[in-house]
């Protein structure tokens, strides 16, 4: 298999579902209209309360994030895509895969639509999530050498991340996991950026994220911020990044 055949199959096994189905829903055809459905991003509540993630992120934090932040992406890619009929109908997936040949406004807004729906499913509440899978743990202890070591490593992409942007994890074309960091709302999935791969994890290195209680504290927050991770989440889309890359 090619890397290109390898990546693409990789992402494919990697893309949430559960996003797909609920931020492309076909909205209601119009009378007599072609195949074409129009393509209506939607807000997904967040998969907990507002105040699950105290003390480690404050709950008006959360409720400007989610409520205000979030819903601006999905409002402004919604607008982005209506001015364009060649979009309408694709999925958020769809869209990243081919985002080098999109406006900006679709790279800026379907990326950080899709980036802070994998956010809220990555956290629960704190100490709640678990471990990493034997699976899982074996690959960081090959790729990083520990668990620790993978969390300093990750930590000087979120601090080194210079602005807004993320820092990931990701499963690239060889199989190997890898800290990358993309600025802005750019991500991992998009056909544009450098290190492309199947996203495990990722942390919002925007100051929105942090601000009202780390203030300019981001290594704090980044810290912080593994008593959140949900491992389960995190192993399953582990499990599901690899499994088409044995045998
Ligand atoms: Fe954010």
């Amino acid at each position: 298999m090619s890397h290109r055949l390898a990546l693409a199959a990789l992402l494919a096994l990697a893309l949430p579902t559960a996003l797909a189905q609920s931020t492309a829903a076909p909205a209601p055809s119009a009378a007599a209209a072609p195949a074409a459905v129009p393509a209506a991003f939607t807000l997904a509540p967040l998969p907990y309360p507002h105040d699950a993630l105290e003390p480690v992120i404050d709950t008006r934090t959360m409720q400007i994030h989610h409520g205000k932040h979030h819903q601006a992406y999905v409002d402004n890619l919604n607008r982005a895509v209506a001015a364009d009929p060649s979009l309408r109908g694709l999925t958020l997936e769809a869209l990243m895969a081919r985002m080098s040949t999109l406006p900006a406004a679709v790279r800026n807004n379907g990326g950080g639509h899709w980036n802070h729906d994998f956010f809220w499913r990555t956290m629960t509440r704190p100490g709640q999530g678990g471990a990493p899978s034997a699976a899982l743990a074996a690959a960081i202890d090959r790729d990083f050498g520990s668990l620790d070591k993978f969390k300093a490593a990750f930590k000087t992409a979120g601090t080194g991340r210079f602005g807004s942007g993320w820092a990931w994890l990701i499963v690239g074309a060889d199989g190997r996991l890898q800290i990358t960091s993309t600025p802005n709302q750019d991500n991992p999935l998009m056909d544009l950026v450098a290190e492309r791969g199947a996203p495990l994890l990722g942390n919002d290195v925007w100051e929105h994220a942090y601000y009202l209680q780390y203030q300019n504290r981001r290594g704090d927050y980044l810290d912080a911020w593994w008593q959140l991770v949900d491992w389960s989440v995190v192993s399953q889309r582990y499990a599901a990044a690899t499994a088409g890359k044995r045998g």
